[in-house]
């Protein structure tokens, strides 16, 4: 495979955007795909539709070599591999939502039955196991009237990256998973990832076990994430106990690890919350009581409550009392707010009618579109805090451990609620509260 082959992205969010910049400015012809027009208008015109760092210079360097975006799905009938990003949302119920790659797949598959060329699809959306074969391969194959295997490659290969970090993950995954049947199609792609990354652990397996490895990655992380949380309310009751230095000291035991241990106010973000209520659903349904990870999420719901009960401990009857949010986004270095724990608080605050008030470097504008003139919002730490009698420390923005009396001057009470312990000053004029940390 030469980097002259065209390669086709079809959804063009993190995940699929991010393929796009990496492969093009490799020197690969891509065609980036997105149902939306608009959003395919903006990208070409340099415009990203959401922050990921250093996404804007990948992408200008692939535009310099060879990419092509479009809402036509015509473009990608001579691509010889074909990657579909889509998203798979989560409906009500926890389970799913297929209709965006039914509708991907359909468009793919009237372009293969007219198509010379025997392309590698690979799936990238997370998708619950035997999606592959009981939905994606059956639609594929109808639409196209050709045979997977024998006519064309179909391969799970689950992402694994991370925001704020998608670009480097991308880059650099620590992994690549390759699900599906040991054809020539699956060799070719696996020369393709060794060509890209030649240190990189390739695992071939079938659909559902590849299915499979996703939703365990994340569900392990969310168990670390509300594991930690646990113990940091135990630690919050016990006089002088510092949840950190139980997770830097358990980190350090190799069994364990030290990373996704940060005590907070739980996990949140595009994957997480989704990934878990969709492993709990399909363990349910095939008759696997999900008693763990009915535990992992409602201890992740537990912990928004454990907030709103410190800030009414430290403020009393919220109604009518101005509440400050610092930090929307679900982590630092991202505008993302899907699934952000500071929406959950920002309705249950404003369900007990206080007044809130928020700040974000970045997500602002993404909170706007949702709450409106519900709430109000802060350009500056000493704006958010004005007239307050809370503020509340969601998200572990640098600028937020930086916080000075100056900033609070104008507070109605001095209470913050730290629920990530990154204000380190103790020179602060305020009563502090922080999830982990025994008083
Ligand atoms: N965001 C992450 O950190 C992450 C990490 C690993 C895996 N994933 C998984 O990858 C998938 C994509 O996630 P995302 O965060 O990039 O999603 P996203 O919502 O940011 O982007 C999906 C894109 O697909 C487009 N789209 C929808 N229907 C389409 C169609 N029929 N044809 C063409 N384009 C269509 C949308 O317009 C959108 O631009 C999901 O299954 C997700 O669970 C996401």
């Amino acid at each position: 495979m030469s980097e002259n082959m065209k390669i086709g992205i079809v959804g063009l969010g993190f995940v699929g955007l991010s393929l796009t910049s990496v492969l093009s400015s490799k020197g690969y012809n891509v065609i980036g795909i997105d149902i939306d027009k608009e959003k395919c208008n903006k990208i070409r015109n340099g415009v990203l539709p959401f922050f990921e760092p250093d996404l804007e210079k990948t992408l200008k360097n692939g535009f310099k070599k060879k990419l092509t975006i479009s809402n036509d799905f015509s473009l990608i009938k001579d691509c010889e591999m074909i990657f579909v990003t889509v998203g798979t949302p989560q409906k009500s119920n926890g389970s799913i939502e297929l209709s965006m790659i039914k509708n991907a797949i359909t468009n793919i598959g009237k372009i293969l039955a007219k198509s010379k060329k025997s392309p590698i699809i690979l799936i990238k959306s997370t998708v619950i196991p035997g999606t592959m074969q009981k939905v994606i391969l059956p639609i594929l194959e109808k639409k196209s009237g050709k045979k997977a295997g024998r006519d064309f490659g179909l391969i799970s290969n689950p992402e694994f990256l991370q925001e704020s970090n998608a670009i480097h993950d991308t880059k650099y995954p620590h992994v690549v998973v390759l699900g599906g049947y040991q054809t020539k199609y699956m060799k070719k792609a696996k020369n393709f990832f060794s060509n890209l990354n030649s240190n990189v652990p390739i695992i071939m397996t079938n659909h559902q076990t590849a299915e499979m490895i996703k939703y365990a990655n994340n569900s392990f992380l969310a168990t670390k994430i509300s594991f930690i949380n646990q113990l940091a309310n135990i630690c919050q009751n016990i006089p002088g106990a510092n949840i950190d230095d139980v997770a830097r000291t358990i980190g350090l035991d190799s069994r364990i690890g030290k990373l996704f241990l940060s005590a907070g106010p739980g996990y949140g973000g595009s994957c997480l919350p989704k990934d878990v209520k969709a492993i709990i659903n399909f363990s349910s349904k095939i008759g696997v009581s999900p008693l763990f990870f009915d535990a992992v999420e409602k201890t992740n719901q537990q912990q928004i409550e454990q907030i709103i009960k410190l800030i009414e401990k430290n403020c009393g009857n919220l109604k009518g009392k101005n509440i400050s949010v610092l930090g929307l986004a679900f982590k630092p270095k991202t505008d993302d707010i899907r699934d952000s724990i500071s929406l959950k608080i920002i309705e249950k605050l404003l369900k007990k009618q206080a007044i809130v008030i928020v700040h974000d470097p970045m997500a602002i504008e993404n909170v706007r579109k949702k709450f409106k003139n519900k709430i109000r919002y802060a350009n500056s730490i000493s704006d958010v805090l004005k007239d307050s009698y809370c503020g509340v420390i969601m998200t572990a923005w640098p600028e937020y451990s930086k916080i000075t009396n100056k900033n609070m001057k104008n507070m109605k009470k001095r209470i913050i609620i730290d629920s990530r312990r990154i204000l380190k000053s103790s020179k602060l004029d305020c009563i502090y509260n922080a999830i982990g940390i025994g008083n």
